[in-house]
């Protein structure tokens, strides 16, 4: 062999081996790059993008991941911190496999309904297999688009590990305030540790989403991974202030509901509170008059002098008073009411 071939072998084979090589490093460089966007996915929980594959594992995992503790003691806690009086309708986003709404809807003394939604058939499969009772209702639904349920329909709203995880949150946020009753109580997780470096949505967010709606925030230590919040709209608060006779607030919610359902039996079209959800917060105890919370997120209240017909009633009724904000309805209607009422005792 002369040394031109031996030479044009040698290089063959280096070249053979930096092709070989080169496709080695290609291989070792997109499995890393592939592992690494998977890692930020699953950690984001598909935030960002990727929901598909989030999407997949928790309809092929997430049963058994979830199945594993039903942590019903951490629920009982919840129900405790919510100070449930037992006839609440409860929404879960996010249910997984129902553990909350069970344990919520088996405490004593519970009358009221829990409804959970989530996107897995899997999950909630798996779900209805451990037998719910009749207080207990699964829907199938993606919380990205309008939940399916009428406006002001649940007391408590909790979704929990599941906001943070879903791309515009804000926008969700507004669709489970919407379901919400003005009066009703808001529970999410804060979560806490690594996590934060991911998926979270931090504590300033949430008060600051929240507070634009009216929601005053508590945070409680809750669980390893995650903190909840608690929020409560300020209108309960201000509903603390002495209601002086004949007003009287309504802290029942059945009463509540009769006065909103009568409500909306009595207006027409032309009506000025039509298609508007109102929620019955007070009445007066000497007539029909009802204080009505017209619009949460205006502040607006209205006084309707309900008929009980149980049926649409003729133009300009029921008579219907608009205040601006409750301070409004307080000087121009309460204190007004409470002082003719003193003035005609003997
Ligand atoms: C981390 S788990 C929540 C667990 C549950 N909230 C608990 O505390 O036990 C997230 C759940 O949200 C559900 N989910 C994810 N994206 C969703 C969406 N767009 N709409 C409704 N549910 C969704 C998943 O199927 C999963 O069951």
């Amino acid at each position: 062999m002369d040394v031109a071939t031996k030479f044009h072998d040698i290089t063959t084979i280096t070249n053979d081996k930096n092709e070989n090589s080169f496709v080695t490093d290609w291989i070792i460089s997109s499995l890393v790059f592939l592992s690494l966007m998977t890692l930020f996915v699953v950690a984001t929980d598909g935030r960002y993008f990727g929901k598909r594959l989030i999407f997949w594992i928790y309809d092929r995992f997430g049963a058994a991941m979830y199945s594993g503790s039903s942590e019903d003691a951490r629920w009982q806690q919840l129900a405790g911190l919510l100070d449930l009086q037992g006839d609440e309708r409860i929404l879960d986003v996010g249910t997984a496999v129902a553990n909350l709404p069970i344990t919520l809807a088996a405490q004593p003394n519970f009358q009221g309904h829990v409804t959970g939604l989530d996107w897995s058939p899997k999950m909630l499969a798996a779900a209805r297999r451990r037998g719910l009772s009749r207080q207990v209702t699964l829907v199938r639904g993606d919380a990205r688009r309008p939940l399916p349920f009428a406006s002001q329909s649940f007391n408590v709203i909790t979704c929990l590990e599941t906001l943070e995880t879903l791309p515009h949150p804000d926008q969700i946020l507004r669709e489970i305030i919407r379901t919400l009753r003005p009066d009703g109580i808001l529970v999410f997780s804060l979560y806490k540790g690594v996590l934060t470096l991911t998926a979270a949505l931090s504590f300033d967010w949430y008060q600051k989403q929240l507070r634009s709606y009216g929601f005053n925030l508590q945070l409680v230590q809750f669980r390893q991974n995650y903190d909840i919040i608690i929020g409560q709209r300020i209108l309960n608060d201000k509903m603390n202030f002495d209601f002086l006779e004949p007003w009287k607030p309504i802290s029942n919610s059945e009463k509540a509901r009769r006065y909103d359902a009568e409500l909306s039996k009595e207006v027409s079209s032309r009506h000025i509170l039509y298609g508007i959800n109102s929620q019955a917060i007070a009445y007066r105890v000497d007539n029909d008059d009802i204080l009505f919370a017209v619009d949460v997120e205006s502040h607006q209240y209205a006084v309707v002098h309900l008929t009980w017909s149980g049926q649409e009633e003729a133009a300009g009724f029921p008579h219907t008073t608009l205040y601006t904000d409750l301070n409004d309805w307080e000087d121009n209607c309460m204190k007004k009411d409470h002082k003719s009422l003193i003035s005609n005792y003997p």
